[in-house]
């Protein structure tokens, strides 16, 4: 399974590319928002820490407007992924981003109907949300289980990048589901390699070999 880091703080995915955990990076604007830069900038830097799909969020509502946005995005870097939201503007211009040989990632879906959608528009990548339909007592997971179905039994080869990740066990069952990819908060990464057993196990350990001395 391969990891995106969902943010856009660039020493996040600086220290989490270290670990050798990042195939990729998503962003949204809330994110950038919350990064208080100038998205462009921000975009250019993360595209020279990682070689690998980066998604950058188009804000117009209209399939002209994204198009025009997403363009000048694309010409950033090779590896720009344009992010648009699951409507039917959105659709719209998936078809011609693909037609166009620009990559995107349909986000914003809720059901997996819309990412049937989003993959017969040509999407490269739809990108379900499991932690907000969880907020509001829906198994996000479900949805994600039912569109791996629906890909496979059609030979859809859309990937799907597990979103609003908000805890391990969202990662442990998109690996058993199958998704292709899980976009997870730096938070979330780290605590993906600890556990207690471990660090009382290292601790054990070390109380040992000092009495060897
Ligand atoms: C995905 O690409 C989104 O950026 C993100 O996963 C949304 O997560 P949130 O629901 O925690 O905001």
């Amino acid at each position: 399974m391969k990891f995106f880091i969902d943010t856009a703080e660039v020493e996040e995915i600086r220290a989490a590319h270290e670990l050798g955990l990042v195939d990729g990076v998503t962003t949204n604007p809330s994110l950038i928002a919350k990064s208080g830069r100038d998205f462009r900038e921000v975009i250019i830097e993360i595209t020279e820490i990682v070689d690998g799909p980066i998604s950058a969020e188009v804000i117009a509502l209209d399939a002209e407007g994204m198009l025009a946005e997403g363009r000048e995005l694309a010409k950033i870097n090779k590896n720009i992924v344009i992010k648009v939201p699951m409507t039917t503007e959105g659709l719209k211009a998936t078809k011609q981003f693909t037609a166009e040989g620009i990559k995107t990632n349909v986000t914003l879906i809720f059901s997996p109907l819309q990412a049937l959608l989003a993959a017969k528009a040509g999407a490269t990548y739809v990108s379900p949300f499991v932690g907000r339909l969880d907020d509001i007592s829906h198994d996000g997971m479900d949805g994600v289980d039912q569109i791996r179905t629906i890909f496979d039994n059609y030979g859809y080869e859309t990937e799907i990048i597990v979103a609003s990740i908000r805890n391990p066990l969202h990662v442990l069952n998109s690996g058993l589901i199958g998704a292709d990819i899980c976009t997870i908060p730096y938070s979330v990464m780290t605590q993906l390699a600890k556990h207690p057993l471990t660090d009382a196990g290292i601790e054990k350990f070390l109380a040992d070999w000092e009495k060897t001395k």
